[in-house]
């Protein structure tokens, strides 16, 4: 059987990310892993996230993965060079291709990033765009209620929009044009956001989902297999704990229901 790409995040949200990867590449197999036991990492000091996303990556090894994708943009923020240097397999973040888009799509020079306290607090967003052009004036919020707000199901009505207006509003009042969505969790508020962003800054406004740029970037990696229609390929889900809502949350983020899928809990 062909070598899986292994995929981790904080909890559920990246299988945003996963269900990117399998839209471009349905022949793949995936291994994905939700530290479900610890989430949120977002709100955590960066050693910690660090500490965890060492422990994740090593339990993935050992499914032989031939490829790492740090779905978790908090992970990817604070410890994505730490992983590369101690695996010897490529390994991506989603921080480098959401910041690329975001370059690609704004038309002022002016991006707003969306993330956690954690991601914000790294910078790597302005170093990442930065290293794209650094012309560009990059302003980083974070939008703390979003996450929680993903996983309940509340996408669209009064509750996000309240939220969506208060997260808004400094990205409002730098005119920024284009949004980039860094969380995992916020494509799923991508509508609430886009009308959102819009109304305040009275003009039209790019929203870049992260998780989608990131399965573009794979092409090149996996080379001659990327793209080749063949039998589906599989999607196992590990989890470090299976709570009650589990399957509501996760299919909502998967973008389809569970069923037929290889769900297991694990201990890291
Ligand atoms: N996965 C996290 C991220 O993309 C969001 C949830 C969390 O805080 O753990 O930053």
């Amino acid at each position: 059987m062909a070598k899986p790409i292994g995929i981790f995040d904080s909890g559920l949200g990246g299988l945003t990310v996963a269900r990117a990867v399998r839209e471009a590449f349905p022949g793949e197999n995936l291994v994905y892993l939700g530290d479900t036991a610890r989430v949120p990492y977002g709100t955590r000091s960066a050693e910690t996230v660090v500490k965890y996303a060492i422990g994740c990556a090593e339990r993935l090894l050992s499914f032989d993965i031939k490829l790492l994708v740090v779905a978790c943009n908090t992970a990817s923020g604070v410890a994505l060079g730490e992983l590369q240097a101690r695996l010897d397999i490529p390994v991506v973040g989603v921080i480098q291709p959401g910041a690329l888009a975001g370059v690609k799509a704004t038309r002022s020079g002016r991006i707003g990033i969306l993330a956690t306290a954690g991601t914000v607090a790294s910078g790597a967003y302005e170093r990442a765009i930065h290293s794209e052009n650094d012309a560009m004036n990059v302003f980083a919020r974070p939008a703390p209620l979003f996450v929680p707000l993903a996983e309940e199901g509340w996408i669209t009505g009064d509750v996000p929009q309240l939220a969506a207006r208060r997260d808004l509003q400094p990205l409002a009042d730098a005119d920024v044009d284009t949004i980039v969505l860094g969380c995992t969790h916020y494509p799923l508020l991508s509508e609430t956001i886009h009308a959102v962003a819009a109304e305040l800054l009275g003009h039209e406004v790019a929203i870049v989902d992260s998780a989608a740029a990131t399965a573009a970037t794979l092409t090149e990696m996996l080379g001659a297999s990327a793209g080749v229609r063949g039998p589906s390929g599989s999607l196992q889900i590990l989890v470090t704990d299976l709570p009650g809502q589990f399957g509501t949350a996760a299919s909502r983020f998967l973008g389809k229901p569970l069923q037929g899928l290889d769900i297991r809990a694990i201990d890291l």
